[in-house]
């Protein structure tokens, strides 16, 4: 039995922290590493494996996180990357777009996240204006991902437009991940968010895009809301991963925002989006029943709560003090 005294639970989390990030989790023990299998196989994903997998057409299984919690679940389900996107702005923030979330921001999400993922490959989103006003600042605050938050890799959106920028942030030793088609940053430019990539010149803007993320270093490339031929046509030209979101079941991996697969969202879902699990029901329903309880005052019960000891009691009740 648990002595009255102790905590436990979150408390024991605080074991784990940035300074311990290459070795096994102290305290807690993962459920990955006890079911042994797809755990077993590789002990991290890194950039390399990435690649190593598109060469053996092994597909790549990445989400968005971005809290403790949720990326722990994560990480021990033996996803491969997981994406601290700036969808959080919309999802987490309760913003229109992604477009006003800032670099601390970012930071402060990514380091939750990196504080529960061992074995994924964690990759930050650089948000909206942190790398389109200048190059060198756009390389700052790469930099400032890996050095501050603990972030393995940066993705960023766009493409022929950033292949200097990519170049010398891969040639400052931080990993890029590309992001081409519907690019949620440029919304106004779009004038919506709308499937990319429809006509024949746009399908060969962004083979030329995809080509140029690839030759300027990234080690692969979001494809967002493109038609299914064109992601397959881009997959099959680049020697890189494509990760695909609404991009059809041919690019290298998937990628979706938890928020939308679990149903923790409140509009209807994209077309390209699978429901996993109604979170938001069982999530519902349990505060209902818990809001029920503490109303009928059936919560907490008598063993919910902490006792005085038997001694303590009797003093008590000759009224000692
Ligand atoms: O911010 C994000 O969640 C993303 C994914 C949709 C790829 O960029």
């Amino acid at each position: 039995m648990q002595d009255e005294g102790a905590v436990g639970g979150t408390a024991l989390e605080l074991a784990m922290s940035l300074t311990t990030m290459g070795s096994a989790p102290q305290g807690a023990e993962r459920k990955g590493a006890e079911r042994g299998g797809r755990d077993a196989e590789i002990s991290k994903v890194t950039v390399p494996y990435l690649l190593e997998k598109k060469l053996l057409r092994q597909a790549i299984v990445s989400v968005t996180a971005y809290d403790y919690a949720s990326a722990r679940m994560v990480d021990e389900a033996g996803l491969d990357v997981l994406l601290v996107g700036d969808s959080l702005a919309m999802v987490m923030q309760g913003l229109e777009n992604t477009l006003a979330v800032t670099m601390d921001e970012m930071l402060l999400y990514t380091r939750g996240v990196r504080r529960a993922v061992r074995r994924a490959l964690l990759v930050a989103d650089m948000p909206f204006g942190s790398y389109q006003v200048d190059e060198r600042e756009g390389v700052a605050n790469a930099v400032r991902f890996v050095k501050e938050a603990g972030a393995e890799a940066v993705k960023l959106e766009g493409g022929r437009e950033r292949t200097e920028l990519v170049r010398r942030i891969v040639g400052a030793e931080v990993p890029v991940m590309g992001h081409v088609g519907l690019t949620p940053q440029s919304v106004h430019r779009m004038g919506g968010y709308k499937v990319q990539g429809r006509t024949m010149p746009a399908v060969e803007e962004l083979r030329a895009d995809a080509l140029a993320l690839e030759e300027a270093g990234c080690f692969a490339i979001v494809l967002e809301g493109v038609p299914r031929e064109l992601a397959k046509m881009v997959t099959d030209e680049l020697r890189i991963p494509t990760i695909g979101i609404g991009a059809g079941p041919d690019c290298d991996g998937q990628i979706l925002v938890l928020h939308d697969m679990m149903t923790m969202t409140f509009s209807p879902a994209a077309k390209f989006v699978r429901r996993y699990a109604d979170v938001a029901g069982v999530m519902g329903a349990a505060l209902e029943e818990y809001r029920r309880d503490v109303e009928a005052r059936t919560f907490p019960g008598d063993e919910e709560s902490y006792h005085l000891s038997k001694e303590m009691k009797e003093l008590m009740a000759v009224g000692v003090g």
